[in-house]
């Protein structure tokens, strides 16, 4: 069926599951259609009414029928929300070994960058049978990421970041689409993937213009925005340092945990003063329309390289934070 050009290529790992799912809702709504199609037409013709004066027998009950007809639809719909749950369970839940790669939409296209350092527009090259984990951005409205060769969608929504990720199985050059309407250019707004032999892959990543790490670009960000000042490795700043922070749990002021992840990160960024670290001022100002969601990834990617270290200084647990400049 895979060849049949109604459906696109199969070339990840989640498109046979998907597929085999998809023939399955659709082998059921078809035998369903035909058969209550069918009943209609035999009985409109067997039992139609053959003089004016013929009644209709009134029937009353039929246990049996009821369960039957109860029994199977509610078997069935379980299956599917089994089999649906399953298969949408393993979509979400990125492999621990993935490799990471940071994506942003904005009207109209979508800018990648590798953790090397390498980026791209509309264009995303990934090594062949490596699972590949996206985290997903935007820096203006909703967007979407559709590859349907690997039969992945997922939303790049303002203001938070989401995660997909897939593992390819066959090398080529399938298209990307963005599948949520974004604009007068979202037609536009679509790219190639393309599947690399790994060795060929690691050409490409060693290839190109080197611009330092994602974490050493963020590293020089953090520098550039000063937030040196205040978050120094140390601890004995006016912010927290951020040395052996990702990951942890961090006490809040004013009661409260929470985890040290992108999103955390993120958000102390942008918006600091929604979660202070117990211990500290809300001093720190807000990042928001001064650093592209590109640049927030690279402080996130730099926050994470700082990222448990053991045998550190112990963990400073905070927000990240700057000096307080007057903006
Ligand atoms: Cu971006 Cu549609």
């Amino acid at each position: 069926m895979g060849t049949l050009p109604l459906f696109p290529e199969q070339a990840s790992t989640f498109a046979p599951e998907v597929d085999h799912l998809l023939y399955f809702l659709l082998t059921v709504a078809v035998f369903f259609t035909l058969l209550i199609f069918g009943a209609i037409f035999y009985f409109a013709v067997r039992y139609r009414r053959r003089s004016d004066q013929e009644l209709p027998h009134v029937l009353h009950g039929g246990m049996a029928l009821e369960i039957v007809w109860s029994v199977i639809p509610f078997g069935l719909t379980m299956v599917m929300f089994t089999w649906g749950a399953s298969v949408f369970f393993r979509e979400s839940r990125p492999p621990d070994d993935a490799l990471n790669i940071n994506v942003v939409g904005k009207q109209w296209m979508w800018k990648i960058q590798h953790m090397e350092g390498q980026r791209e527009i509309n264009e995303l090259h990934i090594p062949l049978g490596r699972a590949v984990r996206l985290t997903l951005a935007s820096e203006d409205v909703i967007h979407s990421f559709f590859v349907p060769a690997f039969r992945t969608k997922q939303d790049a929504v303002p203001g938070r970041y989401s995660t997909t990720w897939f593992q390819p199985t066959k090398a080529g050059k399938y298209h990307l689409f963005c599948a949520e309407y974004c604009g007068n250019r979202h037609s536009g707004m679509i790219g190639w993937i393309y599947v690399m032999e790994p060795q060929d892959y690691q050409n490409w990543l060693t290839g190109g213009v080197a611009t330092g790490s994602l974490a050493e670009n963020g590293e020089k960000l953090f520098q550039d925005l000063a937030c040196t000042n205040c978050h120094k490795a140390d601890g004995k700043g006016r912010c927290p340092s951020l040395v052996g922070l990702f990951g942890k749990t961090v006490q809040l002021a004013g009661g409260g945990t929470v985890k040290a992840d992108e999103a955390y990160i993120r958000e102390s960024i942008l918006q600091p003063s929604a979660k202070v670290v117990a211990g500290y001022q809300p001093i720190m100002p807000t990042f928001q329309g001064l650093v592209t969601e590109e640049g927030v990834l690279q402080l996130v990617e730099y926050v994470k390289s700082l990222g448990p270290k053991p045998g550190a200084v112990p963990p400073m647990e905070g927000t990240t934070g700057s000096t307080p400049r007057n903006r």
